[in-house]
């Protein structure tokens, strides 16, 4: 498939946080999808992946990388701006990046809440050192430590996956939480935006799935929060990602790859429309 290459220059960089505290919400199966789909419309996306688990470098169809080839090296005091950066999918697109994540990762926890600069390192490694992509989506792992909070303080939007059962949904209410004690406390200024929720794994003939995608969306709308339409569950995509792939490389036609249009263009418009 040819790639497309954007010739115009966007001015804004969105650097998205994809969090969650539940466990297996589709944070990596969101910032893989949202990845490929701005990879194919000519944006230039970094994928970061600051779980320890690195579960990215499976769903990228990489082989695990050595520990200075990883995020862990990016953070370290004597960083020297050459950001290990590994094309993704490289026999389909040219705008798709990740830098590595990794146990290596479990160190660095620790480290960054000894380090005076800790939550804010991340952050402070992309304002020294500058990447020119579009969108750098940071994939987080789902507890609220020190690595999701550092991803916080360098984003400027997060996106929450959401699986529409009962407990995931109150989850989800103590990450709003989170969200809104830690952008006070580290004083980020101005805060991340909240892009929205996204309903995962959504499966229409349970019951309570239905329920949950009719009320999240109206309870969000009274915290002036926005729910993207739910993503639909599929065995393709653990399929997929066994292979290394998006789904829309894996299953071309799937009709799951509707799901994401609605955040995909969304997001383009952000970028689009964004100035400095
Ligand atoms: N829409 C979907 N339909 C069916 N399965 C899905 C869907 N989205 C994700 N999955 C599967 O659910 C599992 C968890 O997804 P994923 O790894 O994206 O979640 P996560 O939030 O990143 O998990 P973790 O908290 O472990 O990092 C994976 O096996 C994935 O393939
Ligand atoms: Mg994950």
């Amino acid at each position: 498939m040819m790639l497309k290459e954007r010739s115009t220059v966007v001015d804004m960089q969105i650097r998205l946080a994809v969090i969650s505290n539940a466990g297996g919400s589709g944070k990596t199966t969101l910032s893989v999808h949202l990845a490929y789909e701005l990879g194919q419309q000519g944006f230039k996306v970094a994928l970061m992946d600051l779980d320890p688990q690195g579960s990215l470098t499976l769903f990228c169809g990489l082989t695990p990388p050595e520990p200075e080839q990883t995020l862990a090296a990016v953070l370290k005091d004597n960083f020297d701006g050459k950001w290990p950066l590994m094309p993704c999918w490289s026999s389909h697109t040219d705008n798709v990046v990740i830098c590595q994540g990794g146990m290596v990762l479990t160190q660095t926890a620790d480290e960054l809440v000894l380090h005076k600069r800790g939550a804010y390192l991340l952050g402070d490694c992309l304002s020294d050192y500058p990447l020119e992509h579009n969108l750098i989506i940071l994939d987080c792992p789902a507890t609220l430590g020190p690595l999701p909070l550092m991803a916080l303080a360098a984003s400027t939007h997060i996106v929450v996956p959401v699986q529409l059962e009962p407990k995931s949904v109150q989850g989800a209410a103590r990450l709003l939480e989170w969200y809104y004690y830690h952008c006070r406390h580290l004083r980020l200024k101005p805060e991340p935006e909240i892009l929205g929720f996204v309903p995962s794994q959504y499966d229409r003939k349970r019951a309570v799935h239905r329920q949950l995608n009719e009320s999240l969306p109206l309870e969000l709308e009274q915290m002036g929060i926005r729910a993207f339409g739910a993503i639909r569950n599929s065995t393709e995509f653990a399929n997929a990602s066994g292979q290394g792939l998006p789904l829309h490389l894996h299953r071309p036609c799937h009709p799951a790859l509707d799901d994401f249009k609605e955040i995909t263009s969304y997001l383009v418009g952000i970028i689009q429309n964004s100035k400095p």
